[in-house]
């Protein structure tokens, strides 16, 4: 009987504490928002409204309202390992409806610019893979949750896509001065792809080019998409550029970061209104 009394107890314990499906969103939709770091917010973190701050293990999450969505910012840090991390801390505690990844990128695609918008069609992990004599073989990496190898792409949901593809024909971005003159910004979809190095490297992004398909690299996307399709949370990434991951990338970084982040940072936002015009519909 005592013995019964005991497992009872501790099954109680072990389904309260891990619960079965991590992405079961919450009562109140609430989108997340996340970048590698403070630069890439700025502009979202002015825009919150009703702002309050909770730290989990040291990360710090800022909920509030943004276009009148429950929305949760936060700070990633640069690299794989960060962005897996904080993903998952994000899922486990907030439960979003999706999780929207913003920030600045390496131009891989030869016509595009500083202030120019990807919005990533795909994501791979340009840096997972076997490396031979004959060089990388990027490969799909096996999942921990269901054992199975995943394609070398990931897709971003449908749906985030769909409002990434009107957000892009109704924002309104200023025209930007860069090497070659003003120019207005373009918006396109592409393929984005991660890895843990920040590329300043012709021959890298030729290669990226080449392998891959690579329209822009970065060091976060395809993390957080690996997370996000096994823990099951709808996903999307939008980048925007501020280098072309060649000999001036170090240089430019610096100059058009500000600009990159903001431009990216504004599509992200009508994406935001999109969801939350959405939900009050229903
Ligand atoms: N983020 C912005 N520029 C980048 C680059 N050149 N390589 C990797 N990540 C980046």
């Amino acid at each position: 009987m005592q013995r019964t009394i005991h497992l009872i107890l501790l099954a109680v314990v072990f389904f309260s504490s891990h619960p079965t499906d991590a992405a079961e969103p919450t009562a109140s939709p609430r989108t997340c928002i996340l970048a590698a770091f403070d630069d890439e917010l700025a502009l979202l973190y002015r825009a919150l409204a009703e702002p309050k701050e909770e730290v989990l293990h040291g990360i710090h999450f800022a909920a509030g309202k943004l276009k009148g969505r429950n929305v949760i910012v936060c700070r990633s840090g640069i690299g794989k390992v960060n962005a897996a991390m904080v993903t998952a801390l994000l899922i486990q505690h907030y439960r979003p409806c999706e999780i929207i990844f913003t920030g600045i990128a390496g131009g891989i695609n030869l016509e595009l610019r500083p202030g120019d918008i990807v919005i990533a069609s795909k994501t791979a992990q340009h840096d997972f893979g076997t490396l031979t004599a004959e060089g990388m073989e990027v490969r799909g990496i096996k999942s921990a949750v269901t054992w199975q190898r995943n394609p070398v792409f990931l897709e971003p949901d449908a749906r985030l896509m769909a409002l990434a593809d009107a957000a892009a024909k109704r924002i309104k971005l200023a025209d930007i001065e860069t090497r070659d003159g003003k120019r207005h910004p373009r918006i396109i979809k592409g393929v984005v792809v991660t890895g843990d190095v920040f590329v300043a490297s012709p021959t890298k992004k030729a290669e990226l080019r080449k392998a891959l398909g690579a329209d822009a690299v970065e060091m976060e996307g395809a993390a957080v998409a690996q997370v996000c399709q096994d823990l099951r949370v709808p996903w999307l990434v939008v980048r925007s550029i501020s280098d072309g991951a060649d000999h001036n990338a170090l240089q430019d970084v610096d100059s058009f970061t500000a600009l990159a982040a903001q431009n990216s940072a504004h599509l992200v936002m009508d994406i935001v209104a999109q969801l939350a015009a959405e939900n009050n519909r229903k």
